[in-house]
């Protein structure tokens, strides 16, 4: 049976810990959700693994419908989440809804789309039109040339209450999921305590209601520089099968992600 957001956010409520991975092809999708991941995201992260390119923002709208469209064919009961890429939700609210559309129609259940204030009145016309969103909130990497760098957020108290703020915002304007990224663990907790959640971290530490990682950063297959929050689960172990295994054991005993990789 197909797992639903209503299901993710029960899970969230009872204190389940929920897994996601990146995935970006049919067989990656059916291995992933053998291995027990809940929910698969079509990350615009394809631009740099996938790709080759220095940051996410060359990702075009067909990339990400092209593997929406694969990873849902190999996906059966996965939650499928498609991010949209740079330049196709910072635009008026209809143009937005077309295009997130165009990622619902690839085999989507949800679209995630970066930032906070800015983009209430999106979340709300999209979510009133039956269209689930997911925020992302922290290291919004679209944002990279804005931020001067891949850099922790939240640090300092303002920046802290302003993502907690928006983090209730986008949640009010409808958003059914957040993902937290690269912001110190105290926070996160204090997001996730203050939100329905579910709340998914990657560098946000342990106390998220769930847990995402690059497929490619934790196989270990990127080349590029890796962040402090990637756990490279090949290492111990060996094959691709029991490195999923091991992730979605750890984060469900919530043993991942540790403070080696928190902030
Ligand atoms: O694109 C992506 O892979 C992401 C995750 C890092 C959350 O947005």
């Amino acid at each position: 049976m197909r797992i639903t957001l209503t299901a993710l956010q029960k899970m969230a409520h009872e204190g389940n810990r929920i897994t996601q991975l990146t995935c970006y092809d049919a067989s990656f999708a059916s291995l992933l959700e053998g291995a027990g991941v809940e929910t698969l995201l079509i990350g615009d992260s394809l631009g740099n693994v996938l790709q080759g390119h220095e940051s996410t923002l060359p990702v075009r709208l067909r990339d990400i419908v092209y593997h929406t469209e694969c990873v849902a064919r190999g996906a059966k009961r996965a939650f499928i989440i498609g991010d949209m890429p740079f330049g196709t939700f910072q635009v008026s609210p209809q143009d937005t809804f077309r295009n997130a559309a165009e990622i619902m129609a690839a085999g989507a259940h949800m679209v995630k789309l970066e930032g906070g204030r800015p983009m209430l009145e999106t979340v709300r016309f999209l979510t009133d039109r039956g269209i689930p969103v997911c925020g992302h909130l922290g290291l919004t990497p679209q944002s990279v040339n804005q931020m001067g760098g891949y850099k922790v957020q939240g640090r300092q108290q303002s920046d802290a209450e302003r993502l907690l703020e928006e983090a209730q915002l986008l949640e009010e304007a409808g958003a059914g999921m957040i993902v937290l990224e690269a912001i110190p663990a105290a926070l996160a907790k204090q997001i996730t305590a203050a939100v329905r959640g579910p709340t998914i971290g990657i560098g946000a530490g342990v106390d998220c209601h769930g847990q995402v990682l690059v497929l490619h950063d934790m196989l270990d297959i990127y080349p590029g520089k890796k962040a402090k929050f990637v756990k490279n689960y090949m290492r111990p172990g060996g094959t691709i099968q029991a490195a999923v295994e091991l992730f979605v054991k750890e984060v469900k005993a919530k043993t991942f992600p540790g403070p080696e990789h928190s902030f």
